[in-house]
């Protein structure tokens, strides 16, 4: 069964029209991106999956039901957003932002397996614990945005364009990590301006301009393809 079938969604802002009949499934288990530029409407689909902004018209199911209608409620069916910027509690220390990810769960024991989980994919947090969150270094804060998500054991993982302002380097690592952690069973939804990379590591993605899906295709024929090498990876 999809982890996520979104039929025909539409969202508006008043007057704009954002996201205009996008249709779009992710597999259980696999990674699926949305690549556009500034502007398509990416942002608008993640923040309507995690039901912070209303549709206006469609259909959204997880796992086969209605996706439940309040954030809270999402989040305990499984569903992690992190958000584009990060958006970390910057006056927390590192061990408050990843407590916070766990605020709904009522299962203590999970919550610190899930930590020393995050420890594992991202060593650099454990020595971090006490640092403030707004002074870590932007990769740093990522892999904190990341960790915090996934404190609230998710079943998908909703990215929302982790790789905004870091060095090639850091993104590399950090897109390796993703796989590591669709490989360990998660669902991952990945927006991305940065198409080259985000295109590499998914099993399959959709190209957006202006509110609309204009293609869709596997990782390799979408970054194969002449009309999107030239218009999003530079020729
Ligand atoms: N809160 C808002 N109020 C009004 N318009 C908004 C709001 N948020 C987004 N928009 C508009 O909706 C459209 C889609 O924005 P969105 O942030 O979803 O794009 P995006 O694909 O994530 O872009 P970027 O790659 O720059 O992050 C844009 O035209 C934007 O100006
Ligand atoms: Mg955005």
């Amino acid at each position: 069964m999809p982890a996520l079938v979104v039929e025909n969604l539409h969202v508006h802002y008043g007057a704009i029209h954002a996201v205009r009949g996008v249709s779009f499934t992710v597999e259980s288990g696999e990674i699926v991106s949305i690549v556009g530029s500034n502007g398509a409407g990416k942002s608008t689909i993640m923040w309507t999956l995690a039901r912070v902004v209303p549709l206006t018209g469609g259909t959204i199911l997880l796992e086969g039901a209605p996706l439940p209608d309040l954030p809270h409620l999402v989040v305990e069916r499984g569903v992690a957003l992190v958000p584009e910027r990060r958006r970390l509690f910057s006056a927390l220390s590192v061990r408050e932002n990843l407590v916070m990810g766990a605020y709904n769960r009522k299962d203590p024991a999970g919550a610190a397996r899930d930590m020393e989980r995050c420890f594992t994919l991202f060593p650099i947090l454990k020595q971090r614990l006490a640092q403030l969150a707004g002074t870590l270094s932007g990769g740093e804060q990522q892999m904190l945005a990341i960790s915090r998500a996934l404190m609230s054991s998710p079943r998908v993982l909703l990215l929302d364009e982790p790789s905004l302002g870091l060095a090639p380097m850091i993104v590399e690592t950090l897109m390796e990590t993703i796989l590591k952690i669709r490989d360990e069973g998660m669902t991952v939804l990945l927006v991305e301006q940065n198409a080259a990379q985000a295109l590499d590591i998914s099993d399959r993605g959709y190209i957006m301009e202006t509110g609309r899906i204009v293609k869709s295709g596997t990782g390799r024929e979408l970054s194969d393809d002449p009309d999107i090498r030239r218009v999003y990876l530079g020729g």
